[in-house]
């Protein structure tokens, strides 16, 4: 049977477009757990990707493109992209008032609720000429692009586009369509810090899907429960399905696994060789390493904190083990984002203060993108921290141990998405506990080559066996089962 033709449609595309200040054109790969997700997709099997422009140069070239796809080529992958503009000011209003912070934080549960957040008449404006115009604008987008498709299939992803599929349902009753949440979903609760009309708004467009995607059985439960309690429609755990005005809505968890074939192809290419000669000239006995986003999921400050306790508590440690923090500079329009990296530069200078010496800083703190330097890291480490407060997948946890040659270990948060599969060979920390995180890392830099081994060797395997291919596939294999249940439900009638 031929693959249907496939339409994704996410925020954020492949790739961003910038001008020099000589004035050329560049392109620039997106960045994130999405964009990395769905380029293994489009790789696979080809796809049209419909995707905001968010640059000043996407939207110069959405305007030239009129409305067209538009074709990009990048690490060896085709792309064929429609980039969509919102207005300037809806945008802003979307992107940095409603998705980041306040969706972001009730799904990470990053939210001081005794400070914030306030929701004025500013939020429900975002809400109402922010949010829901965006929606509209990949909405209208997306149904051009499946205009006379007798058999549309659209795959959206991620909490930008929520009110989506309420638009594309009205028009095209026909459409199949499946929503991805790269991030997770968070309990009952945590939803009643937003207004019910938008709450309400959230939920009938998830359930306007046929199936939704989450990377994890947990969020899928979270997501039910949310269903049950916040609307009051019939839920079946069971199949995993909520039923709602005479429609079904499939809930399912597919891990995202990595694409482990380029991480190696990178890992041997000469461009990371040197950042390795680099790192191994500089190395001392222990070698920490974390590789994030700079954002305030990631709890970058108790990780700092848990490494200052630990100095102070095993100074024997002292001069003997380097912690590199490798983070990208992310979503500084936000008010939130950039007091947290101004707080990681201080926490940092104040730990380098206190331990360190003329020829020895404790915390090399790297505040940029560059995927070749982190994977030369990932290639030394010998513990990896990840130690997200909650965290969708996180696949740092999942790519460093699979090109690993130390047998590193890795201290992983009980509340990542990846602990549900590496849960066994990692070592799991509470986020909030510092003193956990400090000991655990005592307990990793102590620990014997055997268990170190074994650990590190279960870890390449598990995380070797999936690659986006068998995520992607397990989807298509679920739309087709939904699709042909649908098909035999109506002949019965
Ligand atoms: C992370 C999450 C993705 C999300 C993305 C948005 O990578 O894993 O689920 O879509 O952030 O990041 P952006 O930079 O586009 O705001």
């Amino acid at each position: 049977m031929p693959e249907p033709r496939l339409v994704i449609a996410s925020n954020r595309g492949p790739a961003q477009f910038e001008r020099e200040p000589g004035g050329e054109r560049v392109v620039q790969r997106g960045g994130g757990g999405l964009v990395t997700a769905l380029t293994g997709l489009v790789a696979h099997r080809g796809a049209l990707w419909v995707a905001s422009a968010m640059t000043d140069e996407d939207v110069a070239v959405a305007r030239e493109a009129e409305g067209t796809p538009v074709a990009i080529e990048l690490d060896d992958v085709s792309y064929e992209v429609l980039l969509v503009e919102s207005d300037a000011r809806a945008y802003d209003r979307f992107y940095n008032v409603i998705a980041n912070p306040i969706l972001w934080f009730i799904q990470h549960y990053l939210w001081d609720l005794s400070n914030a957040p306030d929701i004025r008449q500013e939020e429900a404006d975002a809400w109402d000429e922010g949010y829901l115009i965006v929606n509209r604008d990949i909405a209208t987008a997306v149904l051009k692009s499946i205009e006379g498709d007798p058999e549309p299939l659209v795959m959206l992803h991620d909490y930008h586009l929520y009110t989506c599929p309420t638009l594309i349902r009205e028009a095209r009753p026909d459409a199949f369509l499946q929503h991805f949440v790269h991030i997770p979903w968070s309990q009952p609760d945590s939803w009643r810090i937003l207004p019910v009309r938008m709450r309400e708004q959230i939920y009938r467009g998830l359930l306007a899907n046929d199936i939704i995607g989450f990377h994890t059985t947990a969020y899928c439960r979270n997501f039910l429960d949310c269903c049950r309690e916040l609307l009051e429609v019939e839920v079946d755990y069971r199949r995993g399905a909520v039923l709602h005005s005479g429609r079904e809505t499939w809930v399912r968890a597919y891990p995202l696994g990595i694409d482990a074939k380029r991480l190696d192809r990178a890992a041997a290419s000469e461009e990371v060789a040197a950042y390795e000669r680099e790192l191994l000239r500089r190395r001392r006995d222990h070698l920490i390493i974390r590789v994030d986003r700079a954002d305030l999921s990631k709890n970058v400050l108790r990780g700092f904190t848990s490494f200052d306790v630990f100095l102070q508590q095993h100074p024997e440690f002292r001069e003997r083990v380097t912690f590199i923090a490798h983070l990208q500079p992310s979503r500084q329009d936000v008010a939130e984002y950039q007091e947290y990296l101004e707080r990681i530069e201080a926490l940092v200078a104040v730990v380098n203060h206190r331990h360190g010496t003329t020829d020895w800083m404790p915390i090399d703190l790297r505040i940029y993108e560059n995927f070749p330097e982190a994977v030369a890291r990932y290639k030394h480490f010998d513990l990896l921290m990840v130690n997200s407060i909650f965290d969708g997948m996180n696949l740092v946890a999942k790519e460093a141990p699979a090109v690993n040659t130390r047998d590193g270990v890795v201290m992983l948060s009980e509340n990542t998405g990846s602990h549900e599969e590496l849960g066994d060979c990692t070592l799991t920390v509470n986020p909030f506990d510092i003193q956990e995180q400090a000991d655990t890392i005592h307990r990793a830099l102590t620990m014997d080559p055997e268990e170190r081994a074994l650990r590190a060797g279960r870890l390449r395997e598990i995380v070797r066996e999936r690659d986006p291919g068998v995520w992607i596939s397990e989807q298509i294999d679920d739309i087709r089962a939904k699709r042909d249940a649908g098909a035999a439900a109506l002949r019965e009638r």
